[in-house]
């Protein structure tokens, strides 16, 4: 881990700031596979149900790298400030936000909960009728305008977070308060990919305890999938990816047994069936990849298995199986943030990671400035990193 000489203590907003236009540092990206440079931008005040807060951590998930490498066609807008998994401290509030105020310790969330919409008041989705993720987004949903400028010029945002900037602005939906205790690095991590994983498990699994589980994937989301299990009480914890480097980190993360697809002269599928008598009980796909989502349907047990999509696939490919293969009494399901309803049940997750009962040790491999952006892409680039933490 590199070290980043320097801890915050206390609030790090700046005073006198609300209501005007804050010059700070960011990551911009003007165009897809380009580098990251760190401009000046301007950050204008949150106009109503708007929050602006000081970014202090981001951490970089696969998701900010494929649309860096313009892998998804909703990467249209430069230039464009990514990231999506911070912690921070609320700058400022705009008209109408009753629920947050300046000084708040917070983390975002690009899948917004408002509360009050006839899917906020379903206990059956986390998915919000107005504020829910949406890839194809780049601007504000009041105005359709963008909250950064760079030179004079409009910077788009992304995923509704937009953290790869020492300030950013987003809707009161998208903003999650936490415990003023909770240590914000690591809160961090429920931003996306922890919250993702466990939440896969816990909310759209609902895994039984003493079930078999196979991980396809075993980045950042795979071993908080992982994870989740273990806190479940898996009795097995299968991890399948193609880097075995990535196998001595996820046994130190309760995975319990490892395929390499490489090393097998047959279907994955099928050496799992064999390891478990017939099939897991529940497969997670964390790779985004087509053939491996196959390969995850068909490595659970007949009868009852269950696969979860928690990685992002692109189109536009359809679901590969056959509609009789249902009838085997396999099932498929997507899990977006984990099923979390973002607001109202992250502030308990954390409360679990401060007691332990769901382990965060682990996840952050590498640590860095926001000017060293560039080398964190590159780390996970290269499967070299679960999670780059970013200091901002
Ligand atoms: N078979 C098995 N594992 C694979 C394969 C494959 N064909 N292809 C890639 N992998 C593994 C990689 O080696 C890596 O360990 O999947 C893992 C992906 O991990 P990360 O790149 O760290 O991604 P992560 O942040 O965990 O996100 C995983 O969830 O959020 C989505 O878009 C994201 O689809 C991505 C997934
Ligand atoms: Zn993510
Ligand atoms: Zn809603």
């Amino acid at each position: 881990m590199s070290a980043v000489n320097g801890s915050r203590g206390g609030l790090d907003v700046l005073p006198g700031t609300q209501g005007k236009v804050i010059t700070c540092k960011a990551a911009v990206l003007w165009g897809p596979n380009e580098p990251f440079v760190i401009e000046e931008i301007q950050v204008e005040p949150p106009q109503q149900l708007e929050v602006r807060i000081r970014v202090l951590y981001t951490s970089i998930c696969h998701t900010d790298l494929s649309f860096w490498k313009g892998e998804n066609e909703a990467q249209r807008k430069f230039p464009r400030i990514l990231g999506h998994e911070a912690a921070g401290i609320v700058e400022s509030v705009g008209e109408g936000v009753v629920d947050l105020k300046p000084g708040d310790h917070v983390v975002p969330i690009f899948n917004g909960e408002c509360g009050d919409c006839v899917y906020c008041k379903s206990e059956k989705t986390n998915l919000c009728g107005k504020y829910r993720v949406d890839p194809f987004r780049s601007t504000m949903l009041n105005d359709d305008g963008t909250r950064f400028s760079v030179r004079g010029q409009p910077v788009y945002h992304f995923l509704s977070t937009s953290t790869f900037s020492e300030y950013t602005v987003l809707d009161y939906a998208c903003v999650v308060k936490i415990d003023q205790k909770a240590p914000l690095e690591k809160m961090c991590l429920l931003s996306c990919g922890v919250s993702t994983g466990v939440g896969a498990v816990w909310n759209t699994a609902k895994m039984e305890a003493g079930a078999t589980v196979a991980v396809f994937g075993l980045g950042g989301v795979g071993l908080a999938v992982a994870e989740g299990a273990r806190v479940n009480g898996a009795s097995r914890i299968i991890g399948v990816d193609i880097n075995p480097d990535k196998f001595a980190k996820a046994k130190t993360m309760g995975v319990t047994d490892f395929v390499n697809p490489k090393d097998w002269d047959r279907p994955v599928h099928q050496v799992i069936r064999e390891m478990t008598e017939g099939g897991v009980d529940y497969s997670f796909e964390c790779a985004g990849n087509y053939e491996v989502l196959r390969e995850a349907f068909v490595s659970t047990h007949d009868g009852w298995g269950m696969t979860i999509i928690v990685g992002i696939h692109s189109s536009p490919k359809m679901l590969p199986l056959h509609p009789m293969e249902l009838f085997d009494g396999r099932g498929i399901i997507g899990s977006v943030f984990g099923g979390f309803k973002g607001k109202t049940q992250l502030p308990s997750l954390a409360q679990k990671c401060m007691k332990g009962e769901v382990n965060l040790e682990g996840f952050i491999t590498h640590e860095l400035r926001m000017q060293d952006i560039n080398q964190a892409f590159k780390l996970l680039n290269e499967g070299k990193t679960l999670r780059c933490l970013l200091h901002l």
